[in-house]
């Protein structure tokens, strides 16, 4: 095999109670990647559609992950990267998870996989490492591996894969602004107030013990964010009346989608998280903000070739 075409799907991360440590993986929205084979050793980005990014390889994201790979397996051939970038970076659905897990399980696929997609993680950390200026994996873990996951530890890179329960559906509503991820994580504190740390760490743990017994009540209340929300939300218009719009029209919760501007939900069924999108349209429209509104199923299945 030269070539392969991958579908790099977008993910939420965070999830309200589990910030850098909890994400899941979106269905319908994400990027195509094709990487081919080249006889010159080493990476090219070749062509790059939708979206105005560096084809430098040492500042594209996409390429310094595929180097990470490149350095631990070494190649005597190189590939080339097209990119069809169909998530907006800055858009806080993993638009650089999405660069970064494709490039590297795109080159593992043409390298005969040496690496499962759990160790490929540690590779695309060097995408999302240039990205937001930190390395962590809540966007990479359910790009790569499907569905929710839990990453123990952004260091030694204990990853967890959860159960998804059947029902649940995402409604995720991104205003056309663009938030760098390196800028809202700026503004936190680097202290959590014990309180607040308490708060967080008993929603964490009956969010993940939600997923596993179907809960939707004990998922409701651990969607809870005490600890970054109340930060990041001066970054994004109306964000509260947004998030009491889709809570009122039903969702089982709802919070900022990663670092933001996106704004996600989660619902008990489709009926549900279309009601939900059509609230959180409505406070949008009344600024005369653009959006536009993704609903989806949980992708258990994550990054997948075409
Ligand atoms: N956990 C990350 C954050 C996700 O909220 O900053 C965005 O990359």
């Amino acid at each position: 095999m030269d070539q392969i075409e991958v579908f790099c799907p977008g993910s939420v991360a965070n999830i309200s109670c589990g910030f850098d440590v909890l994400g899941f993986c979106l269905e319908p929205v994400g990027d195509l990647m094709k990487v081919t084979k080249t006889d010159k050793p080493g990476i090219t980005i070749g062509s790059i559609k939708g979206q105005g990014l560096p084809k430098d390889p040492l500042k594209n994201v996409a390429s310094v992950a595929a180097m990470a790979l490149l350095e631990a397996h070494p190649s005597s051939f190189g590939f080339q990267i097209d990119i069809d970038k169909r998530i907006k970076p800055g858009s806080g659905i993993g638009s650089s998870a999405a660069s970064a897990a494709g490039a590297v399980f795109a080159i593992n696929e043409l390298l005969g996989k040496p690496f499962s997609r759990n160790e490929l993680v540690q590779f695309a950390m060097a995408g999302e490492a240039l990205a937001s200026g930190a390395a962590h994996a809540d966007n990479l873990a359910p790009v790569l591996l499907g569905g929710f996951t839990l990453v123990r530890s952004n260091q030694s890179l204990d990853i967890i894969k959860l159960p998804s329960p059947p029902d649940l559906v995402a409604t995720v509503i991104h205003p056309k602004i663009e938030l760098k991820t390196i800028h809202s994580r700026a503004i936190l504190k680097n202290t959590v107030p014990l309180d607040k740390a308490i708060q967080q760490w008993g929603n964490l743990g009956a969010f993940v013990s939600a997923l596993y017994t179907n809960d939707y009540g004990l998922l409701s209340r651990s969607m809870k964010d005490k600890v970054i929300e109340p930060y990041r939300a001066m970054l994004i218009p109306q964000f509260y009346k947004v998030k009491a719009s889709a809570l009122q029209a039903g969702a089982l919760g709802s919070g900022i989608s990663g670092s933001g501007p996106s704004i996600y939900a989660l619902s008990k069924g489709m009926d549900i998280a279309i009601q939900v999108g059509e609230a959180m349209k409505k406070q949008f429209d009344d600024l005369e903000l653009e959006y536009e509104v993704h609903l989806s199923k949980i992708n258990n299945e994550g990054i997948k070739i075409v």
